[in-house]
């Protein structure tokens, strides 16, 4: 996977290509980055990136010239009416509150490429005219604004990084959150007692059918708790299996009683 960003600060996203697990993999050669700083391709002497928005409105944009210039110096070009996009391997994205959002899929299917261009925002946003001609993909990592494109980059060059093939051990990614459509399970390190909490029992017994039926439960609960929204997208896809779907269908009930009695209390 190659990495390729254009940013007006080159240094907030160099930072992190060079820490731990990143750092091994672009030693490794498995992963690939390079910076491009956009100030680089304006046309003034002083470098300009910015200019008000044509109709009036608050803050600055970034002009289109030095962005157009900055994308086609890393290879990616105007893009043809009616150019199919899922043929391409090398992806050009601009980081956005109004993209799409960043999930756990979105990341899976960008890791299976062979380049992505990240193109990070700042001040109000970029010029229309940029978007329009050279960018594949808009992405946003939430529900609120940021006021640099690069932290949005960042998150999503990490969700996207360790799913690369060789970066982590493939065990690593089988029960974290969102695999399997559900959140973690709870994880206890030592010591077995912390100020007077013990380690839940289970994880003590060293009987691995039963600590995995807990893991799974408490993956349900939790997910039932903090992201009820995941729910219903397990059960119907297919994606929870039948002991998954038992569990949920248990817990269920009791986390429905006990949102009714939250909202009882409130009356
Ligand atoms: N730039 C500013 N806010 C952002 C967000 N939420 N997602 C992606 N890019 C952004």
């Amino acid at each position: 996977m190659r990495y390729t960003v254009l940013t007006l600060f080159p240094e907030i996203t160099d930072a992190f290509f060079a820490t731990s697990i990143m750092a091994r993999a672009i030693e490794r050669g498995i992963v690939e980055y390079s910076a491009v700083n956009i100030r680089d391709f304006a046309l003034d002497r002083h470098r300009t990136c910015d200019d008000a928005p044509y109709g009036g409105g608050p803050g600055m944009l970034m002009l289109p010239e030095p962005l157009g210039r900055a994308l086609e110096s890393v290879g990616v070009r105007r893009r043809m009416p009616g150019e199919e996009l899922s043929l391409r391997r090398k992806r050009a994205i601009y980081l956005t509150p109004s993209g799409r959002p960043l999930t756990q899929t979105l990341a899976r299917e960008l890791s299976g490429l062979d380049e992505l261009v990240l193109l990070c925002g700042r001040y109000e946003g970029i010029d229309q005219r940029v978007v329009d001609m050279y960018i594949d993909d808009e992405v946003s990592v939430g529900d609120y604004v940021l006021s640099s494109g690069e932290v949005a980059a960042l998150a999503l060059i990490d969700a996207t990084y360790r799913l690369v093939e060789r970066v982590i051990t493939p065990e690593s990614l089988d029960e974290e959150s969102f695999s399997g459509g559900l959140l973690e399970y709870p994880q206890y390190t030592r010591p077995e007692i912390y100020d007077t909490v013990k380690v839940p029992e289970v994880l003590l017994s060293g009987h691995h059918g039963n600590i995995r039926r807990w893991r799974l439960e408490k993956r349900v609960e939790r997910t039932l708790r903090q992201r009820p929204d995941l729910i219903p997208a397990g059960m119907e896809s297919g994606l929870f299996d039948g002991e998954t779907r038992e569990i949920v269908n248990r817990l269920l009930p009791l986390s429905g009683t006990e949102h009714k009695e939250n909202e009882d209390e409130r009356d």
